[in-house]
């Protein structure tokens, strides 16, 4: 029998295994992607190869087929969202579930790769935001099982991700600590207390004091900078003269749309398309539309969106970025400041901070029994998301390694102590 921990995350993927030595190691799940040990949560249907593709290679052929085929993203953020039923690709319909699948096939055949044995165990992680939500829970874990079967993983259990975190922070521990672990991610900012360092084993019940979650994540800082300093390239505050000769700002819903790139595929629409002409005869900002009609129809918002992930990421470590797309008519050069950045996603990082509240107020304690913050997620390396910690617990009390496999770690190491039961 082998031994592993998954982690199916929004933007990205993790696969931690239990070596017979007992350690645990990440593996390499896309050895052409720049971090090997970190797959990112993308599929492409591709039209030459008739089928779905994962990972690094996913964006190579989306490029070499010149955008042709669907590109899919971020499709963990449906998870509990029973709304989302089938979404129709190239010539079939596709559940959810069989979305999912088809990341952990790829994981499948690289475990298969690994080792020989056809006999496997994964602990496979889930986020805590529908805790107390019962029947988001169940849709969740529902579907996540039957993607598990599609997958040919017979024999799986689940684990709250922020849980599997705080394993990983624990084995680093010398002495017994209660700590928060908070974990933000691309979909979900999560969070557990936790009493670490006890030695006890199994699935840890008696230690786990409280755990919740938000639907916030590096996702939603996109789209804050999407909509704050991108959006008035594609026309948002401009005006267009309506059959009544009445001016009317640009549409609300054309610019809701661009605030998640996955929608941005919907306005190809023949009908949009007929609205970005009318509006583009007499709009106060022509060149606008016109970039607005390059971006739909030349399928660039995925690569879009890449440099909002990029100049986002680049704010982590520097105080200035700018933020450069180029494509067609699209002609963007913005100059960003961290601190313009900050606030943007104040609202975000404050509903972030009420649920940290109240899940360290459901644990029956507060920021000063809390003996260490663990930061993970990648999210987590925004500065002004560790001030905010900071603020609370004290800079002396916060700990973080390990942004993006921290969880993945963790759920290997759950998936070890199973195998010594
Ligand atoms: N240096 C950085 N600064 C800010 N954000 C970053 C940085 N590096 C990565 N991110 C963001 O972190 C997010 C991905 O983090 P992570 O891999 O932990 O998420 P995930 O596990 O896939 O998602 P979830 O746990 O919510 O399902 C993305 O939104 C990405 O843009
Ligand atoms: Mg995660």
């Amino acid at each position: 029998m082998q031994y592993f921990g998954l982690d199916f995350g929004t933007t990205n993927t993790s696969l931690a295994w239990v070596r017979q030595d007992g350690g645990v190691t990440l593996c390499r799940l896309d050895p052409p992607a720049p971090k090997a040990d970190v797959l990112r949560s993308l599929l492409y249907y591709s039209l030459d190869e008739r089928g779905f593709i994962v990972g690094q290679r996913a964006i190579d052929e989306y490029l070499a087929e010149d955008m042709q085929g669907t590109l899919m993203q971020s499709i963990k953020t449906f998870l509990a969202d029973d709304s989302f039923e089938e979404t129709f690709v190239h010539d079939r319909f596709y559940r959810l579930e069989d979305l999912i699948s088809i990341i952990f096939r790829h994981v499948q055949t690289a475990i298969s790769e690994l080792t020989p044995d056809e006999d496997s165990m994964v602990v496979i992680g889930r986020p805590a935001v529908f805790v107390d939500r019962p029947e988001k829970e169940a849709v969740a874990q529902e579907r996540m099982r039957k993607a598990a079967q599609l997958a040919r993983f017979f024999n799986v259990r689940f684990l709250y991700e922020p849980i599997a975190a705080g394993l990983a922070y624990e084995s680093r521990l010398e002495q017994p600590e209660v700590a928060l672990i908070a974990d933000l991610g691309g979909g979900t900012t999560d969070f557990t207390v936790m009493r670490l360092g006890t030695r006890a084993r199994g699935d840890r019940r008696e230690d786990i004091l409280a755990s919740g979650g938000v639907y916030i994540g590096g996702d939603t800082f996109d789209a804050r900078i999407m909509m704050g300093k991108v959006a008035r390239h594609f026309g948002a505050g401009s005006t267009f003269r309506s059959m009544e000769g009445r001016d009317q700002p640009f549409p609300q819903m054309l610019l809701a749309r661009l605030s998640r790139w996955h929608h941005v595929a919907f306005l190809r629409a023949q009908r949009t398309q007929e609205q970005l002409r009318r509006i583009h005869w007499t709009s106060s900002a022509r060149d606008k539309i016109d970039a607005f009609q390059d971006l739909v129809e030349g399928n660039y918002s995925f690569f879009l969106y890449r440099e909002i992930e990029r100049a986002k990421s680049e704010l982590s470590a520097n105080e200035r970025t700018t933020l450069r797309f180029h494509r067609g008519r699209i002609a963007i050069e913005e100059a960003i400041e961290r601190a313009e950045f900050e606030q943007l996603i104040r609202p975000d990082l404050e509903q972030i901070e009420r649920r940290m509240h109240d899940v360290v107020g459901e644990a029956g304690l507060t920021p000063a029994k809390i003996d260490s913050v663990f930061l993970t997620g990648g999210s987590a390396q925004i500065p002004a998301v560790r001030q905010l910690f900071a603020r609370h617990f004290g800079d002396d009390k916060l700990r973080a390694h390990d942004y993006l496999t921290s969880v993945a770690y963790g759920l290997g190491l759950s998936a070890a102590a199973e195998g010594m039961t």
